[in-house]
């Protein structure tokens, strides 16, 4: 196998990782949320989940179809219990896979695997707007 396509397979393995812990980050912070921001938070990490999910299929799917074995392991999710750390961490998270997608598009662009480029930006469109939702819920001041 071409040795750029073998260094993408890996490189998708741990963006598949990272969409399995995202998903199980959104799940446990949907869980432990308390007090008032509860009632608007929960729903909004439970949104989140589908999405990530969303994402982990595709990469498994195309980690396969490039001749590649799918991880089945999460990359380790952080259990912060105050509302300011979990937004905090799941912002960080966001922030890390925009950064991994980047990458990954440029790679993608170079092998001209035009279809996983086109569907990397989308999945890079779907975190930046998780990125600025969250960023927007820490505007709040009583989380300052
Ligand atoms: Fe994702
Ligand atoms: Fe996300």
């Amino acid at each position: 196998m071409d040795k750029k396509v073998e260094a993408l397979i890996e490189d998708l393995n741990v963006d598949l990782a990272h969409e399995y812990g995202a998903a199980i980050q959104y799940s446990y912070s949907a869980s432990v949320v308390t007090g008032l921001f509860r009632s608007a938070l929960k729903p909004f990490f439970e949104e989140e989940i589908t999405d990530e999910l969303g994402h982990a299929l595709y990469l498994s799917e195309k980690i396969k179809s490039l001749g590649g074995l799918p991880t089945t392991e999460s990359a380790e999710v952080p259990q912060p219990t105050e509302v300011k750390d979990i937004l905090n961490e799941a912002l960080q998270a966001e922030k890390d896979t925009i950064i991994r997608y980047e990458k990954r598009i440029k790679q993608a662009d170079e092998l001209g695997f035009t279809e996983l480029k086109v569907k990397l930006e989308d999945m890079l469109a779907d975190e930046t707007h998780h990125k600025e939702e969250i960023e927007r819920l820490l505007e709040d001041h009583r989380l300052q």
